[in-house]
């Protein structure tokens, strides 16, 4: 066991665990981080999205010990209460279905923007194209970003 230090939406935790742990189990089991989530655990459906140094990062594959900067997830994004625009787009557009996959679609769409505040619909649609959804809510998940993006006009 190694003791480590992870910045988690602003705030600084230290835990007590072997240092291959996935970030996504320290997340959820040690800081009772809920909004990612264990979808394959291999890297391929994105479920467990956070951002980390502006990038949507795996934390299924990435090892709590390799992480180096502040890590943000989806709980980071509403602060003082208020919902990110992201999140009430997700609304105005009732986008999830089962929910499952939802935290990976909001996080990825989230580094995406900051990316690219204005991005083509070929451009979401490659920026999107591995975060998978069984439910198929690909069209109104691609309409969210577009609303959001619609007011980075
Ligand atoms: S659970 Fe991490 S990519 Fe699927
Ligand atoms: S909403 Fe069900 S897996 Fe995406």
């Amino acid at each position: 066991m190694s003791t480590i230090t992870l910045k988690v939406n602003g705030k600084a935790h230290t835990v007590d665990v072997e240092p291959t742990t996935p970030l996504l189990y320290v997340l959820r089991n040690d800081l009772g981080l809920q909004g990612p989530r264990f979808g394959c655990g291999l890297g391929q459906c994105g479920a467990c999205a956070v951002i980390i140094n502006g990038v949507a990062t795996r934390s299924c594959v990435t090892p709590v010990s390799g992480v180096r900067a502040e890590v943000t997830t989806l709980e980071g994004l509403s602060a003082g209460g208020t919902l990110h625009p992201l999140q009430q787009a997700w609304i105005d557009e009732q986008v999830p279905a089962c929910g499952f996959c939802q935290n990976g679609q909001i996080m990825t769409a989230k580094a995406l923007l900051d990316r690219n505040p204005r991005p083509t619909d070929a451009q979401i649609r490659e920026g999107m194209a591995r975060t998978l959804c069984r439910c198929m809510t690909y069209y109104r998940v691609q309409a969210a970003i577009k609303r959001v993006a619609g007011r980075n006009a």
